[in-house]
């Protein structure tokens, strides 16, 4: 997909995108839209008075065959209560927009940015619609027989700047959500991608090949020896129950000068989860191979930081393993020894996630960071308390924790702050161990997993997990620009932000 700056010696484009508004009470609104073209603005407001039209936030309509303007068809897009409007409206229009286009086959289209004068940042919301188009444009068709897409059907976008808009600016916007988006896609794919084309080894490579070109951007992999040479003693024994080798992957991006520290970021890359001898149930196990999404969203993440070019340095960190239940698996009762020194009781193999993220967070700490950031689909309580809606976070840092929130709300991810207490670390002691992987209480289970990693991060450091199992894949049509099943690379965007404040 492209999506350009429009140049006036161009052809118009075949079709016109104006976005819409409403304003006065909720059930008497009045409609607004800023347009130039006098008849243009009689054609929707005609429809409106008429009850066709009621620029509802997420309504489409198109006039076709029009000689108003250079432009043959005309296409409103509703953005709903003007009040109500934010850059994420933006992003939602551009979904609805996509969806519509593509069902009437118009695939070469003109947004006119004069229509969100109105909206106090023309460059965000240019921005925010960009990337919601390059999110909505990702398949993952690979594995279809039928995949070929004809050239007639590739999606090409300008954007008109008004006479007021920045031009500048509107074209950062373009080239910036263009490269976030893309990440974005790539996490997607890696997390889409089923577990048999998934596996660690897989991993691995994708991110060496997807890091090549990139300027001061270096991946290193470690294979099975090596993470035994580091005592890694919780990936490489949750990895033994499985034919496919384990691999430690770690990004490091220099975008500042070296004695600027690091920041850390730690994702899961449990390229399959089958619980191990503590064996998950039958119905939706093929979701386990989204159990990779921490480490392919931090990837994502950094590959990102790395392309937008930010002043700061970054090391991603992935242990990536599958946990299968072969002969040489974990078994309940076992006990298994951190990268640290701290032994752990594995009374239930299906809690592997943390088993991984101990030796990463541990390594994580040896690199003296500024902060320390982790990403997993954790704990299927998660996904109860907060369903796929929010992110639950989790950190005892209060100054982090506006930190965070702040860049989930400029990056428009909805985040939500969970406990993590002193209790939960009490409930997380081992009896024939320093630790046990499950908790000895019930409930609370995102908070005494994240209570668990905590042993893990040396003390002073600024630390912070993220449980995505609820928001790592997209259940249901929340969000326009998303597909009703499939990867979402949920945290990449706050994480972006979080990577600008260092
Ligand atoms: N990968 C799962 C967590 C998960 C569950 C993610 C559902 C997404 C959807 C994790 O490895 C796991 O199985 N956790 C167990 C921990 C328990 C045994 C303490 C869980 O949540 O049931
Ligand atoms: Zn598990
Ligand atoms: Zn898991």
């Amino acid at each position: 997909m492209k999506i350009q700056l429009h140049k006036k010696s161009a052809k118009p484009a075949k079709t016109a995108i104006y976005f819409t508004r409403t304003t006065g009470k909720k059930d008497k609104p009045s409609l607004k839209v800023s347009c130039e073209n006098k008849d243009i603005k009689k054609l929707i407001e005609d429809s409106f008075k008429a009850g066709e039209y009621k620029s509802a936030a997420d309504e489409v309509t198109v006039f076709r065959k029009q000689t108003l303007d250079a432009n043959e068809n005309i296409v409103f897009v509703g953005l709903g209560d003007e009040k109500k409007i934010n850059t994420q409206s933006f992003r939602q229009a551009a979904g609805t927009a996509y969806k519509f286009l593509k069902s009437q086959r118009l695939f070469q289209a003109s947004v006119k940015t004069e229509s969100y004068d109105f909206f106090k940042d023309a460059g965000k919301a240019t921005y925010a619609f960009a990337e919601g188009l390059h999110l909505a444009d990702y398949e993952l068709n690979t594995y279809k027989s039928n995949n070929k897409k004809e050239k007639s059907e590739e999606f090409s976008f300008s954007v008109e700047p008004s006479k007021s808009a920045k031009e500048a600016a509107i074209k950062k916007s373009l080239e910036q959500a263009e490269i976030t988006a893309e990440c974005i896609n790539f996490s997607r794919m890696l997390g889409d991608t089923p577990g048999n084309f998934m596996t660690p080894s897989i991993l691995a490579k994708e991110t060496q090949k997807a890091a090549q070109k990139v300027t001061n951007l270096k991946v290193t992999v470690w294979d099975k020896a090596r993470i035994k040479k580091e005592k890694m003693g919780g990936l490489l024994g949750v990895s033994l129950g499985s034919g496919q080798d384990p691999r430690f992957i770690i990004m490091e991006y220099n975008g500042a000068p070296k004695s600027k520290k690091p920041v850390c970021f730690v994702g899961k890359g449990l390229t399959f989860d089958a619980g191990g001898i503590s064996i998950k149930p039958a119905a939706n196990m093929d979701e386990m191979r989204y159990d990779m999404c921490g480490g392919a969203n931090v990837i994502g993440s950094v590959l990102a930081m790395a392309k937008l070019k930010l002043k700061v340095n970054v090391i991603a960190l992935v242990p990536a393993s599958e946990n299968m239940l072969g002969e040489n698996a974990n078994k309940p009762g076992d006990i298994l020894v951190a990268r640290n020194g701290k032994s752990i009781e594995v009374l239930n193999t299906d809690a592997e996630g943390r088993l991984i993220l101990a030796d990463a967070l541990c390594y994580a700490s040896e690199q003296k960071p500024a902060a320390i950031f982790d990403a997993a689909t954790l704990t299927g309580a998660m996904v109860i308390a907060l369903g796929n809606v929010h992110t639950g976070f989790f950190t005892r840092d209060e100054k982090l924790r506006s930190k965070i929130s702040k860049s989930a709300e400029e990056a428009d991810e909805l985040l939500w702050p969970m406990p993590i207490t002193d209790f939960h670390s009490a409930d997380m002691k081992g009896a024939f161990a320093d630790l046990s992987n499950i908790a000895s209480n019930r409930g609370a289970g995102s908070s005494t997993a994240a209570a668990f990693l905590e042993n893990f991060v040396e003390d002073g450091i600024p630390w912070a997990h993220f449980d995505i199992a609820g928001t790592a894949w997209n259940q249901g049509q929340r969000y326009s620009y998303l597909p009703a099943k499939g990867a979402t690379g949920s945290v990449i965007r706050t994480f972006i932000e979080l990577a600008k404040n260092y």
